[in-house]
């Protein structure tokens, strides 16, 4: 079967190996005619970039590059790139990359003609009604990890400085009008890299999979994700250049995001401070966090995780068995076993835990949580407790 697609769910997606050829098609289509690419300086410096701005001019558009966003994307890297779309009389954002850099852009093509400063436009209550809708450029999103699948999302995930807290930045528009979706252009991705962007994916579809909410066309698209990362995730890891992994990871990583709209849980609540406090990497910090937190979550689970444990066809159709495969899937793929690990100290727990609270995830964590929960919960992760 060839691994390719156009689909239009959730949005409209051109899925398949060489595709990123429809770049300036694809702007072309959205009225973009000088396109602002944002990206990460590492990128940036890479053949890849430069094939991408290069197909725009050979089509006769124009194509200027802004690369100032870092990991874990702060409020400066929007307004920068806010500042470059201006000054350059851009008309629309390609975003281009991994989970920051298609944050950064979505709220950077967000921001280019709203008035109101960005926290204006968090994730609460009906605050996204206060977008100048006619102010948001359009965007052209094209992955180059399979894990956050930003492009097939609302929101962006912006730190804010002041307060150490990630703030989710919010509009239904945000969902990219076009997403190119090329595996070719995730081959080159470290192992290292696979496995924690990999393990991110995983971690939105078991969320949403366990989220307390009625939302069954979520639960059936995060059961399939999981069921491909299962099956391709290590195959991706070990061997990079596979394409057909690569393929399959980039759409469960897509499926995730999907899925996630119907809630996710403590384990972005206790990855989000590690983030915003010791920039640790989001997919890794989840990948760590996750069996701690199925662990605690066990009463409220139990019975999803038989039915899940039977889709993906694990020995034992069990939460015990899901356990097992996770635990194993996380060695195989060299994901470290504490937070400790990563650079998280005890002392943390009871700084980060007011802020996992806080944390919008929290919502859809199948057991209602505490600052004290949180506490307990991070000193487990960090020390290997409950396992
Ligand atoms: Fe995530």
């Amino acid at each position: 079967m060839e691994l390719k697609g156009n689909w239009n769910y959730p949005t409209s997606i051109r899925f398949g190996a060489g595709r990123i050829t429809e770049l300036p098609e694809a702007c072309r289509g959205l009225g973009i005619e000088r396109a602002l690419l944002v990206t990460d300086p590492g990128l940036a410096a890479l053949p890849m970039v430069a094939r991408a701005v290069g197909l725009c001019r050979d089509a006769g558009l124009g194509c200027e590059v802004f690369s100032d966003v870092q990991p874990n994307p702060v409020e400066e890297n929007v307004s920068r790139g806010v500042a470059a779309f201006r000054a350059g009389g851009h008309d629309g954002v390609i975003a281009f990359g991994g989970g920051s850099a298609l944050d950064a852009a979505k709220a950077i093509a967000l921001m280019v003609g709203q008035t109101r400063p960005l926290w204006d436009f968090e994730d609460r209550e009906d605050w996204y009604t206060r977008v100048d809708v006619a102010g948001m450029a359009p965007v052209v999103a094209v992955p180059t990890t399979a894990g956050t699948g930003s492009e097939v999302g609302r929101a962006s995930v912006i730190t804010d400085l002041s307060d150490h807290t990630k703030k989710i930045i919010f509009h239904p528009r945000m969902l990219p009008a076009v997403v190119i979706e090329d595996p070719e252009l995730t081959l080159g991705l470290p192992a290292k890299v696979t496995a924690a962007t990999g393990m991110d994916a995983l971690s939105h579809c078991l969320e949403a999979w366990c989220s307390p909410f009625y939302h069954p066309m979520a639960e059936g698209i995060a059961a399939e994700g999981m069921r491909l990362i299962r099956e391709w995730l290590p195959t991706a890891v070990h061997e990079g250049t596979n394409v057909k992994a690569r393929a399959h990871m980039l759409i469960a990583s897509s499926m995730g995001a999907t899925a996630f709209q119907k809630g996710l849980g403590a384990m972005h609540s206790l990855s989000h401070p590690c983030g915003a406090n010791l920039n640790t990497h989001h997919g890794l910090t989840n990948a760590v966090v996750m069996p701690y937190v199925l662990v605690w979550n066990r009463r409220a689970i139990e019975d999803k995780m038989v039915r899940l444990a039977a889709y993906l066809g694990l020995s034992s159709h069990s939460f015990d068995g899901f356990l097992a495969w996770v635990l194993k899937l996380r060695s195989d793929v060299g994901i470290p076993h504490t937070l400790a690990e990563i650079g998280v100290k005890e002392e943390h727990a009871a700084e980060f835990a007011p802020q996992a609270l806080a944390d919008p995830s929290t919502g859809g964590n199948p057991l209602p949580m505490t600052e004290e929960d949180f506490r307990t919960l991070y000193l487990n992760c960090i020390g290997g407790r409950s396992l």
